[in-house]
């Protein structure tokens, strides 16, 4: 079209769901000016969306955003930019890091992309956008984008985080605990749904103290069921919830069944009440159980999993062994474990008695291998029956194949058709796997 020349968008996305949503919004809010493409090479505008969680995320940015370099030798008119974690973390430096930069943008910086690109292609680069004020909120922009939808998407319903758990960047980085209004949340849900999104997960730090702060009348279980309620929507997720502010009406609501999924991830961190004091969880081993204990009560096949640290500067090998028998007790049907990795600005980081590397990557080795068992033990209850699988698309590492997913966010391959996409089918489950289950077609 006259005048208007569409450039292509890359978005190299690290880290978890709330950069994913964020990349989304940083599509959205380039859209028209800029589409997205399917590689860095086509593009005129490169962006990274990076996570600072821990150190090994973090150079991981680093090495990617210096490949993208020799693309801009060839071609001085590309622009690049770092956006995320990383990029609020640093700020500034970065720059000096990486000289070619013409943009660094962190969380709240998105809603400011298309002015900034506009900036820098005026010849008044690099810019920063790194400023954070208490109390920002997420603009509640739908621009419906002419690309394919997902079958499964994910909506931001808070974001920031005020707890302070003492190993945590995420505070610093994407600033206080904003809730999103209702009313932008339904309506988000509402437009992915119609445009032919099937599995929808709601994403904060910590959904379960949404609108507490701003006074909202709304709980979270409240808003879980209102979500629960758009016609057309298969499946419904949240996370992360948070043990200290975890409450028996969000069970309730999910034992009201689909679309609200069988499945809680619930970190724990640690199983020992020393280390879950000294990382300022404010809960106990004995309360986390409970919890659990109340789950399994009122819903019997729910699918558990847990984010887990090993080596939190001064866990013993008592307080080790004590993470361990959780896990032993819980049963997760999967964890995710992480050796602790200090974070600037961090309470933790500064503590004296910080744990051997060695001993970290053995205590994690151990974690693998004793959830390896459980896992598989786990979704051993599967095999030979039937379960509901909701399917997402082609196995990218085997042809001929399809995956899904059950309510319980186990991953499902099978042989099957392409005409299933996006439909909720009952498939055999004839074996299980670590990570994953094996069905067929009934
Ligand atoms: N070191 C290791 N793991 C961390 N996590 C958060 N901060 C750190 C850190 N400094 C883990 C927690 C959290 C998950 C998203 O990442 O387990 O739940
Ligand atoms: Fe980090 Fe704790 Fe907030 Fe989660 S709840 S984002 S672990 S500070």
């Amino acid at each position: 079209m006259e005048g208007q020349i569409q450039r292509g968008l890359y978005i190299a996305t690290f880290g978890c769901q709330m950069n994913e949503y964020d990349s989304k919004r940083m599509e959205e809010v380039l859209y028209p000016s800029f589409t997205p493409v399917a590689s860095p090479e086509e593009a005129d505008l490169i962006l990274v969306n990076t996570c600072s969680i821990r150190e090994k995320a973090e150079h991981k940015v680093y090495s990617l955003v210096g490949r993208f370099r020799a693309l801009k030798e060839k071609r001085p008119g590309l622009i690049i930019g770092v956006g995320g974690c990383v990029a609020q973390q640093e700020g500034e430096r970065l720059l000096k890091r990486l000289p070619f930069l013409d943009l660094v943008f962190g969380p709240q910086g998105i809603y400011g992309l298309g002015h900034a690109v506009k900036e820098i292609e005026e010849g008044r680069g690099p810019i920063v956008l790194t400023e954070m004020v208490d109390g920002f909120e997420i603009p509640p922009i739908l621009r419906s984008m002419p690309t394919p939808s997902p079958i499964r998407a994910y909506v931001t319903i808070m974001q920031g985080c005020d707890n302070f758990c003492t190993y945590c960047v995420v505070p610093y980085v994407r600033g206080r605990e904003v809730s999103r209004p209702k009313d932008d949340i339904l309506k988000e849900v509402g437009t992915l749904v119609e445009s032919g999104v099937k599995d929808i997960t709601l994403l904060g730090q910590n959904v379960n103290s949404y609108g507490k702060k701003r006074g909202f009348s709304t709980s979270f279980a409240e808003l879980l069921r209102e979500v629960a309620s758009i016609t057309g929507l298969r499946r419904l997720r949240f996370t992360t919830s948070h043990p200290k502010d975890f409450t028996d009406d969000v069970i309730d609501a999910m034992a009201e069944g689909p679309p609200i999924c069988d499945h809680l991830h619930l970190p724990v961190q640690s199983g020992s009440n020393r280390i879950l004091k000294r990382m300022n969880r404010k809960y106990t081993r004995e309360s986390y159980l409970e919890i659990i204990e109340k789950v399994k009560g009122l819903l019997p096949d729910v699918s558990l999993t847990t984010d887990v640290i090993v080596g939190f500067p001064g866990e013993t090998d008592e307080d080790f062994k004590d993470t361990l028998s959780l896990l032993e007790e819980v049963e997760f049907d999967q964890i995710f474990s992480f050796k602790y990795s200090p974070r600037p600005f961090t309470k933790a980081a500064q503590y004296p008695d910080q744990v051997d590397e060695k001993v970290k990557s053995e205590r994690l080795t151990q974690v693998i291998e004793l959830q390896k068992s459980i896992g598989l033990r786990r979704l051993s209850r599967f095999e030979g029956r039937t379960v509901e699988v909701l399917v997402e698309g082609r196995n990218p590492s085997r042809e001929g194949e399809l995956v899904g997913r059950t309510t319980g966010n186990h991953v499902v391959n099978f042989e099957g058709p392409d005409e299933l996409i996006g439909q909720t089918i009952e498939l055999m489950v004839e074996r299980a796997c670590y990570h994953s289950l094996r069905a067929r077609m009934r």
